[in-house]
């Protein structure tokens, strides 16, 4: 797939494939382009070039099938602030020309699955933040997708209600529901997701679970030195070994079988020297630097 908009290629050329079924989480940092590319696979905005099958059929000629059988959640919030959470759930459905009666049952099944039935008549403006993005994930599953396009669906909220949206697509995932996902927390990435694409300035990066991804580009262990003690850095370069230089820190990438670890920990830990597991977001630095977007 390739996005462009007039001079800027937000997309410069992805491929993936999400097998029915799966959690599959797309990562980048600020304007990595994930927007731009869930964007055309849920047919808001048409490829500039390549080809897009969903459901093993055509976005471009066959976007209506696909539309009725993806349910999407924006990056922005798009409720309607002055309908209720009823309404908004109502009107969403009168796009999927569904009849009343099912409209009725679907609504009150989706307010309860979301906990939100003692908030049905109230409006949306005055919702939480955790309710009001808990009423556009029901909303996004008001047609019984086969496919739910989430885009950073937990952003803003309080650990709580992010634990509570985790456990409800993992409900629905029971129920053989596949998920697209994009999001900022790493946690969200590697609890929710089997597979993960890490995409940067439009192109695909690394692909893979989120327990190989770590074990190949961070490796094991990491270890972080502050100051670097005399020696460190001649003696990584001499080594081979993956680290970032800080200034005030080194992170050093250590593997599971070069000896490395053991070398930092008698010779280099001195003063602080901390040793944690590798983790997604030591794999997401790596890849994708450490320096700000736009
Ligand atoms: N409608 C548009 N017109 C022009 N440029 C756009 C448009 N939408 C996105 N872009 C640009 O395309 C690039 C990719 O943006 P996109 O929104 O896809 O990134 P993202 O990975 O979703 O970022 P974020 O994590 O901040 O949501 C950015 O440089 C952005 O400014
Ligand atoms: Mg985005």
């Amino acid at each position: 797939m390739v996005k462009r908009y007039g001079a800027i290629t937000a997309v410069k050329g992805v491929s993936f494939c999400v097998p029915r079924g799966e959690f599959f989480g797309l990562l980048g940092p600020n304007g990595a382009g994930k927007t731009s590319l869930i964007r055309m696979i849920y047919g808001f905005s048409p490829l500039s070039e390549g080809e897009l099958l969903v459901f093993g059929k055509d976005i471009g000629t066959q976007w209506r099938y696909i539309r009725s059988r993806i349910g999407v959640c924006q990056q922005d919030n798009t409720l309607d602030p002055d309908l209720s959470v009823e309404q908004n759930l109502h009107v969403f459905a009168g796009y999927f020309n569904m009849k009343p009666a099912e409209t009725r049952s679907r609504t009150d099944e989706l307010l309860e699955f979301f906990a939100l039935q003692h908030k049905r008549r109230s409006k949306v403006m005055d919702l939480s933040g955790g309710m009001a993005r808990r009423l556009v994930l029901a909303r996004a599953l008001i047609n019984n997708p086969e496919l739910l396009i989430l885009d950073e669906p937990t952003t803003g909220l309080d650990p709580q209600s992010r634990h509570q949206v985790w456990d409800r697509l993992g409900a629905l995932r029971e129920r053989g529901l596949s998920l697209l996902l994009t999001t900022h927390y790493m946690d969200e990435a590697a609890s929710l997701c089997e597979r993960l694409l890490i995409v940067d300035h439009g192109k695909a990066l690394v692909e893979g679970s989120p327990q190989e991804l770590i074990e190949e580009h961070a490796g094991r262990n990491i270890i972080e030195i502050s100051p670097a003690p005399d020696g460190l850095l001649a003696f990584l370069e001499a080594k081979g070994a993956a680290y970032d230089d800080l200034g005030d820190r080194i992170v050093i990438y250590a593997g599971a079988e070069s000896g490395l670890e053991e070398t930092l920990r008698t010779r280099f830990c001195i003063d602080q020297c901390t040793i944690r597991p590798a983790g997604l977001e030591d794999v997401f630095l790596r890849l994708t630097g450490r320096g700000l977007r736009e």
